[in-house]
């Protein structure tokens, strides 16, 4: 029989999973477990210590259902998420970056015509989106599809606020013959994320906040690329250093130009005064 001590436990447990027959999953769960085990070590893990971690854990699990998921939300909150992605999606020049497609993305946003507001009767200031779709090298990508998804300046997602109509700020647009796209919209301010839950627990006892600076989210796809999920954030938010969810990217903060001409307003549909986004998205060829 063997007799494991805090010097063997760890080989005993690997030596277990030496058999598994896919090599991955044995990779995989070695090295978590040689992680687990170095931790834990590292730290003197105390038996008070491991039961508020199994209580944390439970609550975690306990706090998801359909429409929330704290898991990913405590993944966001320390960093693997956008680690997950930064790893997953190495981009070539001319190619935008990634970043996190967050919890409030939903499938099935109207399809709408270029130039029509997501925004609805939302209260805001008006905002004007417009750039192309191309490949890494610039060719424009007709047809690309644009999914776009936002929170209303309250902070509030569709799906967290019964205010909203369904499927508020929330649009699909397709590039015209040129891969261009413009669609309005108002402009989102800064957010926190949910903070009801443990995860929110974790960050108060951690003293972090849980601001995301102002973002618009985007999932751009066009045949042959592989779809870019990413946000653009609103140059100047007070948060763009200290985002709760580490998702920001200084090649995705965009200047929200204040424009004061009414007549210019008035050709984009908006009233004055409006702000006005110019970005470009580069796809990766698949
Ligand atoms: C979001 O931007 O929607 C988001 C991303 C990660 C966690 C919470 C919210
Ligand atoms: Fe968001």
């Amino acid at each position: 029989m063997d007799n494991f001590t805090e010097h063997t436990i760890t080989d005993a447990v690997l030596a277990r999973m030496a058999t598994v027959s896919d090599p991955r999953l044995r990779r995989v769960m070695q090295s978590l477990v040689a992680h687990l085990h170095a931790f834990v070590r590292e730290v003197e893990l105390t038996e008070e210590e491991w039961f508020a971690g199994i209580r944390f854990l439970t609550d975690t699990g306990q706090a998801c259902d359909d429409l929330r998921q704290e898991f990913i939300l405590l993944s966001d909150t320390l960093g693997v998420s956008i680690l997950v992605d930064a790893l997953n999606h190495r981009m070539p020049e001319g190619a935008t970056e990634t970043t996190l497609l967050g919890p409030f993305y939903r499938e099935g946003a109207p399809e709408m015509k270029l130039g029509d507001s997501i925004a609805g009767t939302t209260p805001g200031e008006p905002t004007v989106f417009s750039g192309r779709v191309t490949d890494p090298a610039g060719r424009p990508l007709p047809g690309a599809l644009i999914d776009v998804w936002q929170a209303a300046p309250n902070g509030l997602y569709d799906n967290q606020d019964p205010s909203h109509g369904p499927m508020n700020l929330r649009g699909r647009f397709r590039t015209d013959a040129e891969g261009r796209y413009w669609f309005r919209t108002v402009k989102p301010a800064s957010y926190p994320v949910p903070t009801d839950g443990p995860v929110g627990r974790m960050l108060r006892a951690l003293g972090r906040h849980p601001y995301r600076p102002g973002h618009v989210h985007f999932i751009v796809s066009a045949d042959g690329h592989v779809p870019l999920t990413t946000h653009l954030f609103v140059k100047g938010d007070p948060y763009l250093d200290s985002d709760a969810v580490f998702a920001v990217k200084s090649s995705l903060v965009v200047d929200f130009a204040r424009r004061d001409a009414a007549e210019e307003a008035a050709a984009h549909g908006v009233s004055s005064p409006f702000y006005a986004v110019a970005y470009d998205f580069g796809l990766k060829p698949a």
